[in-house]
Formats: structure tokens, C-alpha cells, sequence
């Protein structure tokens, strides 16, 4: 039982996010969380998709560069375990931690570098969508939603960028993966 003369702390959920969990010295951090989480699911393969607005050519007929292709959302997939009721679970709860010692994820706090790069992620796992979103500094997440389409065997984690960006430098971000699968133990390096 709590003493009656306490005042309760209280945390602002979107500064703790911001500041904190989703604030990492190197650019692409938010991969390495969801490749180990990736791998920690079983993995074999993990896909980055970069969407862009058009596909299409530029107003005299040429492909544009690359580097001149505008970017609105980043899908990251693998063919992991899909979400389990539990898995759905730990997205509602920070830092809850996973108490599965053989995973390399142990805090319950990667997910949330997501919002490094989105402020209303998505996961698509097991037939099941859910959407986490803000409502002021408060962090929602919406009940599963049962997908239509086509069965896909993938868990996908949709991030629709805060604002549209071009896709990040391929040759760093290259090599900051590689680093990064060096410490799994599911997920291939070829
Ligand atoms: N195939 C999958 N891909 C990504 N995440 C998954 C997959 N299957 C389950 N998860 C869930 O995502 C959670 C990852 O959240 P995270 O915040 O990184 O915590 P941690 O890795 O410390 O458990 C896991 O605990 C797990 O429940
Ligand atoms: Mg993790």
C-alpha cells in the first residue's frame, strides 16, 4: 500500500520516446533493433523496402538518380515467428523486458527506435494489423485489426516517415548491416 502523502511520478510518454528511447549516437540503430528482433524471432531473411511517391520518370522522359528519389515510407519485414498474443502484448507496454534469456533482446525497449524515424509505426503479423499512434504525448495502440488480403507469412513493420526524405546512403547503411549480423544467430550474412 502506498503512503497517502506520495506524489505519483509521472512520465510525458512522447519525451521518454524521443529523448531517450528513440535517441541513438549512430544513424541507423533503428535496423540493428528490428534485425534482432528479427532474429530473436527465428529469421532467416529481413527485407528493407524503401517506398517511394512515383516510381516513375522524370519530366524529360530519364529515370531519376537515386539519390533525387523521394522517400515516404520505410517497410522492414522478416520471416520470423509471426506475433503471438504475448508479442502484441509487450507492444503495449515499455521496457517490460523478455525474460527469454537465448534472445538477444532482453529490455523490451528496441521496438521504440522506430520512432526515430515515425510517429505511427505499424505492425502486420500472423493475419493481424495493429497501429501505434500519439493522442497529445500519450502513446495509443489500436486493438488488432484482422487483414483481408492474402495471408502473408512475413511480420512487417511500417513506418511512415516523418517527413519524406531521400533513401539513406546505401554504402553506410550496407555497412552498418553487416556489422550488425555479425551478432546474430539465425539470420544469414549472404
Ligand atoms: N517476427 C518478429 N519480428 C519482430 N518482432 C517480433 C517478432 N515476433 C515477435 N516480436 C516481438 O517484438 C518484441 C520486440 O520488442 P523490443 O522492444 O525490441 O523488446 P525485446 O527485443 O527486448 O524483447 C519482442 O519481444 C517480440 O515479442
Ligand atoms: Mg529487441
Amino acid at each position: 500500500m502506498c503512503e497517502p502523502e506520495v506524489t505519483a511520478v509521472e512520465v510525458n510518454q512522447r519525451d521518454l520516446v524521443d529523448k531517450v528511447l528513440a535517441r541513438y549516437p549512430e544513424e541507423f540503430t533503428v535496423f540493428r533493433e528490428l534485425l534482432q528482433n528479427a532474429d530473436d524471432a527465428g529469421a532467416e531473411n529481413f527485407d528493407v523496402v524503401f517506398e517511394s511517391t512515383h516510381a516513375g520518370c522524370t519530366s524529360n522522359g530519364t529515370t531519376p538518380g537515386l539519390n533525387s528519389v523521394k522517400i515516404f515510407r520505410w517497410l522492414v519485414k522478416n520471416d520470423g515467428a509471426q506475433f503471438q498474443d504475448t508479442d502484441w502484448k509487450r507492444l503495449t507496454k515499455i521496457a517490460e523486458g523478455n525474460p527469454d534469456e537465448r534472445k538477444i533482446g532482453a529490455f523490451g525497449v528496441g521496438f521504440f527506435s522506430v520512432f526515430s524515424v515515425t510517429d505511427k509505426p505499424i505492425v502486420k503479423s500472423n493475419g493481424k494489423m495493429v497501429s501505434i499512434y500519439y493522442c497529445g504525448d500519450q502513446l495509443f495502440v489500436k486493438k488488432e485489426q484482422q487483414l483481408n488480403c492474402d495471408r502473408d507469412e512475413w511480420t512487417v513493420i511500417e513506418m511512415e516517415l516523418k517527413q519524406e526524405s531521400t533513401i539513406p546512403r546505401i554504402f553506410e547503411l550496407t555497412r552498418f548491416l553487416v556489422t550488425s549480423v555479425t551478432f546474430l544467430a539465425n539470420i544469414p550474412t549472404c
